[in-house]
């Protein structure tokens, strides 16, 4: 990685700053794409009173030469365009949709996929060393999705005024697409279908396109409320191997009793209780449908003395028992634990902690405040799975162990 020699700005006062970063815009620029951040843009750096300044590129490729322009001052930093590419990285590449320059559904198709890979890890380790800098950790090879194209099997579509697709990026207008090439083949071919059934709306509705669990496309309406919305991992293969890896962890330890935070449908629970007959569980979710579901499940499989779902908050459940001293699982949203869910979790410390995040800073974020509370603990599993190519998205997998 290329390093400048300047200090960083960050310890100047942040008024000062402010208008010293303003005199910047439109101010013109020729940058080095060091790496790829958090959101998927590129940052680079300019020279200003022999400072250092941190620019973020979107569509710029790390390794890449850019005539920029700055466009934006934020308080810690700038905002720049591309102008021209002096000189591409070599992990450039053309983006093989033809809606990538303006549809917010991909941020990083121009980058060669080993590329992309490569910056997911960087972005993970970068935030692991500034949250938790004292903690060792082995990142093992990140597990890719068997396709890096038609590997989603659920999409969301936005529909107004004759318009079907996803919102430009930074935008609320839609984008219409004819097709997408991260959906399932059958949902992509099936897009201009849907549209000419759609009644002609002048505000803005939501579909959900989906191949669901008998393997056959549907759509329907997502409500205002989110009705109709319901979780489950987009990238089947991928969500395979991470189930796999989980199954793997918690039969080297032959735990008695697991307690599992936001458990969605059970995707964990159930291939967890058929592996181990000698596992109980307890799963919180909020999302009445996929309890509903879940709970159909239980008795289907007949697992009731082995599985108990709750439909409440993860706030409310930690707030009236505890948990498993053994063993908690957890696979929060892209905000990470709630305070109220990380403070009951520090308290009690279980031996165990496994950690799904898909969102790289909140899991820095939440490490760093367990491994306050308890320094003992060590990180023996980390890995990357990437659920979403094309995007800067992707899915860790932490396991905490005390020792
Ligand atoms: C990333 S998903 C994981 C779901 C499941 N583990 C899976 O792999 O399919 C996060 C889940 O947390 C649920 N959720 C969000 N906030 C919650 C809360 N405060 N309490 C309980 N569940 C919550 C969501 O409904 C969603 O199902």
């Amino acid at each position: 990685m290329k390093t400048t020699g300047f200090k960083p700005l960050q310890s100047e006062k942040t008024d000062k700053r402010g208008s010293e970063l303003e005199s910047l815009l439109h101010s013109e620029h020729v940058i080095n794409v060091e790496k790829l951040i958090v959101g998927g843009d590129g940052l680079g750096r300019i020279s200003f009173k022999e400072k250092s300044l941190v620019v973020f590129i979107p569509l710029a490729v790390p390794g890449d030469r850019l005539k920029i322009k700055i466009v934006k001052a934020e308080k810690n930093h700038l905002r720049g365009q591309i102008l021209e590419i002096v000189e591409p990285s070599i992990d450039r590449r053309t983006a093989p949709c033809e809606y990538f320059q303006s549809c917010g559904g991909c941020s990083i198709q121009h980058m060669t996929e080993d590329s992309q890979v490569l910056q997911k890890e960087l972005i993970l380790k970068y935030l692991l060393n500034k949250f938790i800098p004292n903690k060792d950790y082995n990142l093992l090879p990140t597990v890719r999705s068997d396709s890096d194209f038609n590997y989603r099997n659920r999409i969301q579509l936005k529909f107004e005024n004759g318009k079907l697709g996803y919102f430009k990026k930074a935008s609320h207008e839609i984008v219409d697409i004819t097709h997408c090439p991260i959906a399932d083949k059958r949902i992509s071919i099936a897009i201009p279908g849907v549209k000419m059934r759609l009644k002609p709306s002048t505000e803005l509705v939501r579909y959900e396109l989906r191949i669901n669990h008998l393997e056959e496309f549907e759509f329907y309406r997502i409500g205002e409320d989110g009705e109709g919305l319901s979780f489950s991992q987009v990238n089947n293969s991928v969500n395979k191997k991470l189930v796999e890896a989980v199954e793997l962890i918690v039969g080297g330890l032959n735990p008695k009793f697991l307690s599992e935070l936001y458990a969605g449908a059970g995707n964990f629970s159930f291939p967890l209780l058929t592996k181990f007959p000698n596992l109980r569980m307890e799963s919180v979710e909020l999302n009445p449908k996929l309890t509903e579901f879940a709970v159909k499940r239980v008795v289907e499989s007949n697992l009731q003395k082995r599985l108990t779902f709750f439909t409440t908050d993860c706030e409310t459940f930690v707030k009236r028992r505890p948990l498993s001293k053994e063993m908690v699982l957890l696979d929060p949203p892209r905000a990470g634990c709630s305070p109220e869910v990380m403070k009951s979790i520090c308290n009690q410390l279980p031996n165990q902690v496994l950690y799904v995040s898909c969102h790289p800073a909140n899991l820095a974020r939440d490490l760093s405040l367990l491994l306050q509370k308890e320094p003992a603990y060590k990180i023996k599993h980390l890995q990357i799975f990437d659920m979403f190519p094309q995007t800067d998205h992707f899915e860790t997998l932490v396991h905490l162990a005390k020792e």
